[in-house]
């Protein structure tokens, strides 16, 4: 398979259309990473230059093949329990929540969910705080720019090397007995049915959200946004937080900006003000 050219002129067409579309800086030492990384892309396409790959990707409407395209340059690695820190942080606030709360009523956004360990993590987080979780109406918002990852998502279902690690009882509660000859585990039908999955870009679509939700996570997700993109993600964050509610960003991302709205509490937890 020979390889593909990405020459200067056609990596600006790239650099300028996906920092508009998704937020992510491509600086020009990434010429490689991309040369590197979508070769194979263009050659399953049948293309023969990253020009022509240019306007396939433009017309594509979709979205799939940005999707495509952020997942080749980035990662979607993802875990249960990710953060052990931010957990440990949530089991001592989890009882002034309970005691603020008038109604049995938890609402929590996901964004940049990838395949969905975080969003389950928080259900079997919650399952284990909350003596009478049933009584519980709780609705977990989990959104993704690439629709694979949500697919996946969806299906919920785990290698058992993703799943063996974790505690019996929470495999017990949160998952399926095994589904076949590999061991794959899948996570209960019950605790699928309390997460909407979504398609969001968070850079560009707009935050039609009327809910406010009692938290949300938006862990390593920006890493790759320069400042200008996440200082406007994070103020749309604080618009939709209700004063006292926490955000969660992943343990290598701080805050440069909104420290008058936004409170540090460790582990890259931050609380509205
Ligand atoms: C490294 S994963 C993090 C998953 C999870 N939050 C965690 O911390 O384990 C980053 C996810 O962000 C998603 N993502 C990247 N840019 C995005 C954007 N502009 N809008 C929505 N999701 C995005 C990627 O598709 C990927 O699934």
């Amino acid at each position: 398979m020979h390889e593909i050219a990405l020459s200067p002129q056609e990596f600006e067409l790239f650099r300028s259309y996906i920092y508009e579309r998704v937020g992510i800086a491509l600086s020009p030492q990434k010429t490689t990473l991309i040369k590197g990384r979508l070769n194979k892309r263009l050659h399953a396409l049948g293309l023969s230059s990253f020009g022509a790959y240019y306007d396939y990707l433009v017309a594509d409407t979709s979205g799939e093949e940005l999707a495509t395209f952020v997942s080749a340059i980035s990662t979607n690695v993802t875990s249960f329990f990710r953060e052990s820190a931010q957990w440990k942080w949530l089991e001592s606030y989890m009882p002034q929540l309970v005691a603020a709360k008038t109604t049995k009523k938890l609402r929590i956004w996901s964004a940049g969910c990838s395949s969905g360990e975080e969003p389950y993590t928080i259900l079997m987080f919650l399952q284990k705080m909350l003596h009478d979780f049933e009584a519980w109406d709780i609705k977990i918002l989990a959104t993704d720019i690439s629709h694979k990852v949500l697919k996946h998502a969806m299906q919920g279902v785990y290698e058992p090397k993703q799943v063996e690690g974790l505690p019996a009882s929470i495999i017990e509660g949160a998952f399926e007995k095994k589904l076949n000859a590999q061991g794959h585990y899948q996570i209960s039908q019950a605790l699928r049915q309390k997460v909407l999955f979504r398609h969001f870009n968070l850079v560009t679509d707009p935050f039609i959200l009327n809910k406010p939700f009692d938290m949300i996570f938006c862990r390593n997700v920006m890493i790759y946004f320069d400042e200008p993109t996440r200082h406007d993600l994070i103020g749309r964050f604080t618009s939709i937080l209700p004063k006292g509610a926490p955000l969660f960003l992943g343990s290598s991302e701080s805050l440069t900006s909104h420290r008058e709205s936004l409170k540090l509490l460790g582990s890259s937890i931050y609380q509205r003000l």
